[in-house]
């Protein structure tokens, strides 16, 4: 089968479409022929080795544990392991393979079965590649760490991105009053995606009105701990999901973690970096969400496979400024 694989850490530019072998799934795993996989700029890092903390947690120190790039995919069941109860060869499926699975940017890949869910019936299976990774993670901010409720206030910064797209939507279904924070080109489209209110981060201050959140959802990394507090209400929780920058050995995200961890202590406001998991009860619960019309994964951009790495440098160069509107996939 064709994939995109690099051995060794390395700038993306070393990304290559090869032969390479057929996975074969594990007891509690399904083979699919990939339809598509969804892109996201945590792809970037495990091919780079970037930042070296990720070397040290079991996930290669020289190269990838996983040559193959991506794990977010939909597809076509192929064939299922023998313990595989909810699956059969021929369902139409999303999901992801984890950082330890195959890599899903490859004409085949395996999926733990607890990682899938049958594609929504109302979107089209290339779309639904976009959802696992970036819709979990959305999901888990509102409402395991924000339990956002009716008339929350709540903060999206990054609202047009992959993440931040679904925030913005679920953040609604729970009855929240959602401002989204984006760059200029991008307030139509996330007043779009439900946003009550916009602000363009590249033109006001998030401070400028002397507002504040209940729940502030940070996917873009880029603000101090000051001002994201002082934007917060008295007993608001900050839900850090990217970061960006930072030092060579924590990056940015990792940093961000440590310093929540450390003024969280004492402090009414709670300030937590969110490590999301894929999970089936979430996999189900975007499904339902997909289906009632109230979350829509929004495509930027379909690459060809040989076009592949250069969209994973663009999304990673995207996420300082001028991402994605939603999300970009790899289509087969
Ligand atoms: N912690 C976890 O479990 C977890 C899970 C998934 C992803 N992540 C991380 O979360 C981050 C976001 O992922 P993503 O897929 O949503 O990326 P993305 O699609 O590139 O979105 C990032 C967004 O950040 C916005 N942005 C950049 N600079 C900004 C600024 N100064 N102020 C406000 N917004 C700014 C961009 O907005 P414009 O396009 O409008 O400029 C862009 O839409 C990445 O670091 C990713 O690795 C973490």
């Amino acid at each position: 089968m064709k994939a995109l694989v690099q051995k060794k850490y390395g700038p993306i530019s070393d990304l290559r479409v090869v032969d390479w072998p057929k996975p074969f799934p594990a007891d509690d795993a399904i083979l699919i022929r990939v339809r598509a996989a969804g892109l996201d700029p945590g792809i970037w890092h495990l091919m780079t080795g970037r930042p070296l903390m990720i070397r040290l947690m079991g996930l290669g120190f020289f190269g990838p544990r996983v040559p193959v790039a991506g794990w977010d995919a939909s597809g076509v069941v192929e064939a299922v392991g023998a313990k595989v109860t909810r699956f059969k060869v021929g369902d139409e499926i999303f999901g992801n393979c984890d950082v330890t699975g195959t890599g899903t940017i490859a004409e085949l890949a395996c999926l733990p079965e607890n990682r899938c869910a049958v594609k929504p019936a109302n979107i089209a299976l290339d779309e639904a590649s976009a959802l696992a990774v970036s819709g979990c993670t959305a999901l888990q901010c509102v409402r395991d760490h924000g339990h956002v409720g009716d008339d929350s206030k709540v903060l999206v910064i990054g609202a047009a991105g992959g993440v931040g797209h679904y925030a913005v939507q679920i953040a609604k279904t729970y009855g929240a009053r959602v401002t989204g924070v984006c760059s200029t080109t991008k307030l139509d489209f996330v007043r779009g995606l439900g946003a009550d209110d916009v602000i363009d981060y590249t033109r006001d201050s998030l401070s400028a009105s002397g507002r504040r959140w209940d729940v502030i959802i940070d996917t873009a990394g880029r603000r101090g701990f000051g001002e994201l507090r002082s934007l917060l209400t008295p007993n608001g929780v900050l839900a850090i999901v990217g970061g960006e920058g930072g030092n060579a050995l924590t990056g940015g995200f990792l940093e961000r973690a440590l310093g929540a961890a450390i003024r969280s202590l004492g402090s009414k406001q709670k300030l937590v970096a969110v490590d999301s998991k894929v999970t089936e009860n979430d996999l189900a619960t975007l499904k339902k969400l997909v289906e009632s019309g109230k979350l829509k994964p929004s495509i930027e951009q379909r690459y060809p496979l040989e076009q592949a790495a250069a969209a994973i440098e663009k999304l990673a160069r995207g996420g300082a400024r001028g991402g994605a509107r939603g999300k970009s996939i790899v289509v087969f």
